[in-house]
């Protein structure tokens, strides 16, 4: 009856490319077309397959792996062999399936073969044991010991029951792999064999598919801002009114988290400033932590001489109690409460007057159609560019994985980006400056000639 609790329905195969994230969005399917637009053709694509009931889920992608041109090669650990014969992947491949590191016809030394030759890493279905054990580094079995020894992006669909999806070790270990840049394909809600509804199945083969494109894409991209020096703000400030109250907003920080980690995974020295934030913090990345809108300008004011690029994710307080009480305020000891507030200072604009040269970013969360709003903005604190986006939208700001946003600069470029992950807007991002700032350099060189 337990090994029921891990049946899960066969998967919807036809769900639409755009769901990232389990929950349903809103019909816009042609504006993710270009996420699938990557050839897959002579790509390398290691599978690791785990002991999970949804290992014959992982049947359907080999094969499609396959039919769209890319060369599979499919590593089993010991348990997922009791699930499914090797030699069923093995026909689906076209390649001999690693399963034991200690036979010489497996090769031992095959795996960092392969591992090097790697243009992706895909772990589905990925079991909890697994998970744990690549969140440690532990290296038994061929998938464990082959992605520990593999440069090529790592992308993990987990798929387990309820229960062990929401354990706080499993949930510790997913968001550790996070912070270090792997991407997981979360497993969606709906309904397991064992008939309870819950979330743990896994994530649908095109929601795979999109994310092993968005892996290929970030190793194309490879190392391309290596010798940046980049300072990313995020998160919330705090303003406080007595020592254990304080005026805030809903950020997570997931937007300005997401762009410290795409510049470093693409080689730049990062600093991470971070005000209140509720999402993993990236590996290394240098991690200042502020707690009022000051903080977190002294912070960026000690790196103004150090950086070239600074962009300015996080919802700063516009406004601060004038006083902050010295003790907790109690309802005991006054009738009503008046806070007068005072405006902050202006991060963007500080870092403006001290460094005209840098390249600036700053973004404008607005309600309703934000680009005229921004475009002012841009302009009146001098900016390089700025990133509007609409908070209003359930799929985009605050708390959301997902983002809409329209990138406007200072010579009047403007592009408009689809509903993406944030992390796959912070790569347009960089992107567009990277862009950008190798055009004002051919620029100077011009008139300095
Ligand atoms: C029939 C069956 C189905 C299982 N399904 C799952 C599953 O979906 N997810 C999971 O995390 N573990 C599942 N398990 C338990 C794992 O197989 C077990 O934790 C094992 O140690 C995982 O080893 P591996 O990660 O090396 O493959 C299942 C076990 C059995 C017997």
């Amino acid at each position: 009856m337990a090994i029921l609790s891990w049946l899960t329905t066969p998967s919807t195969f036809c769900r639409s490319v755009y769901q990232l994230r389990p929950q349903n969005r809103p019909a816009e399917m042609s504006k993710w077309v270009w996420v699938t637009e990557m050839d897959l053709k002579g790509k390398v694509i290691l599978v690791g397959v785990t002991g999970s009931i949804a290992i014959y889920k992982a049947c359907e992608l080999v094969s499609q792996l396959r039919q769209q041109g890319a060369e599979v090669h499919v590593l089993m650990t010991p348990h997922a062999t009791r699930l499914i014969s090797p030699l069923t992947f093995h026909a689906l491949s076209g390649n001999p399936v690693v399963t034991d590191l200690f036979v010489p016809e497996t090769h031992a030394i095959e795996h960092v073969a392969l591992a090097d030759r790697a243009d992706a890493f895909l772990i589905v279905p990925a079991t909890a044991n697994t998970i744990a054990k690549l969140a440690l580094g532990l290296a038994d079995d061929a998938v464990t010991t082959t992605a520990l020894a593999c440069p090529a992006p790592l992308v993990i669909a987990p798929a387990m029951e309820t229960k062990m999806w929401q354990h706080p070790a499993t949930q510790g270990h997913i968001k550790t792999l996070q912070a270090r840049g792997v991407i997981i394909v979360e497993p969606e809600t709906g309904w397991l064999a064992s008939g309870k509804q819950g979330v743990g199945r896994l994530a649908s083969l095109e929601r795979i598919l999109a994310a092993l494109r968005e892996a290929l894409k970030r190793r194309e991209r490879g190392q391309d801002l290596a010798g940046w020096r980049v300072v990313v703000t995020a998160g919330a400030t705090r303003e406080f009114f007595d020592p254990v109250r304080f005026i805030s907003n809903p950020s997570t920080g997931k937007m300005g988290i997401a762009v410290a980690q795409a510049a470093r995974e693409r080689g730049a020295e990062v600093v991470l400033i971070a005000g209140h934030t509720e999402a993993p913090l990236p590996e290394g990345v240098e991690i200042v932590q502020v707690r009022t809108a000051k903080e977190m300008l002294d912070a960026v004011l000690r790196y103004a001489d150090w950086l070239e690029v600074f962009v300015g994710a996080a919802a700063v307080a516009d406004f601060t109690p004038k006083q902050v009480a010295p003790t907790k305020l109690r309802r005991s000891e006054t009738e009503r409460l008046l806070l007068e507030l005072e405006p902050t200072a202006d991060i963007l604009m500080a870092l403006r007057q001290r460094r005209p040269d840098a390249f600036l970013v700053g973004f404008a969360a607005e309600v309703g159609e934000p680009s005229e709003k921004a475009k002012e903005k841009l302009a009146h604190k001098g900016l390089d560019m700025i990133v509007a986006n609409d908070v209003s939208q359930p799929d985009a700001g605050f708390g959301a994985d997902t983002n809409r946003c329209t990138f406007i600069t200072m010579d009047g470029q403007i592009k408009t980006l689809p509903l993406l992950t944030k992390l796959e807007v912070a790569h347009q991002l960089w992107d567009f400056v990277r862009e950008h700032r190798e055009r004002q350099k051919a620029e100077v060189k011009r008139v300095c000639r």
